[in-house]
């Protein structure tokens, strides 16, 4: 990272897997997207060298949800899912207006954690750790591991 820093014709990087954590300690600042959930996937370079961190996965998440005719906002909406993928998708889905915002986690502790970590980073009222989906969910994001694999099973059931 030090040697990129002198590349004057480089704009920037894309971070992947394993890497994003420790990139954000690496670089000199973060912005809003990266400085909650301390993991960045895009470093942009200024021409003084400088290198900050943003997070574009969640924003990506809603961008892509929206591109396929699903609008978000005022949407009740269950995440599955609280690690960094479940985290940087929360943060993004209350900025962008849903109504209210359910987390369900496998360790429930870390739902708690998030729950409560979007609440205070957004000012979305309505968001809690719960136990399972709803059947009055809008939307239900699956952001756990599973899925990785064709053969994995969903990690809640869809019908009614
Ligand atoms: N931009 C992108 O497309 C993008 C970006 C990031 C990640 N991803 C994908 O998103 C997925 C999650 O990545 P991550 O970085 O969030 O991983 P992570 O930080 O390791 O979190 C994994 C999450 O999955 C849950 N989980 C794992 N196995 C489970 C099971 N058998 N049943 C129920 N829940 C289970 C974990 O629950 P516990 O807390 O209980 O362990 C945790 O909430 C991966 O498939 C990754 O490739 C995609």
């Amino acid at each position: 990272m030090e040697g990129l820093r002198g590349w004057l014709n480089l704009s920037g990087l894309i971070v992947s897997i394993p890497h994003k954590e420790t990139m954000a300690r690496l670089v000199d600042d973060l912005d809003e997207t990266a400085a909650h959930s301390m993991s960045v996937n895009a470093v942009r370079r200024h021409p003084d060298g400088r290198l900050v961190g943003a997070m574009f996965d969640g924003t990506g998440f809603v961008a892509g949800l929206r591109a396929q005719g699903h609008e978000v906002a005022a949407r009740k909406v269950t995440l599955v899912g609280a690690g960094g993928a479940g985290h940087a998708i929360g943060f993004a889905l209350a900025r962008a207006g849903v109504a209210r915002l359910h987390v369900v986690n496998r360790t429930r502790e870390r739902g708690e954690r998030l729950a409560a970590s979007v609440a205070e980073g957004t000012g979305l009222v309505d968001v809690r750790s719960v136990d399972a989906p709803s059947p009055d969910d809008d939307i239900v994001v699956n952001a756990t591991s599973l899925g990785l694999k064709p053969d994995d099973p969903l990690p809640f059931t869809v019908d009614g």
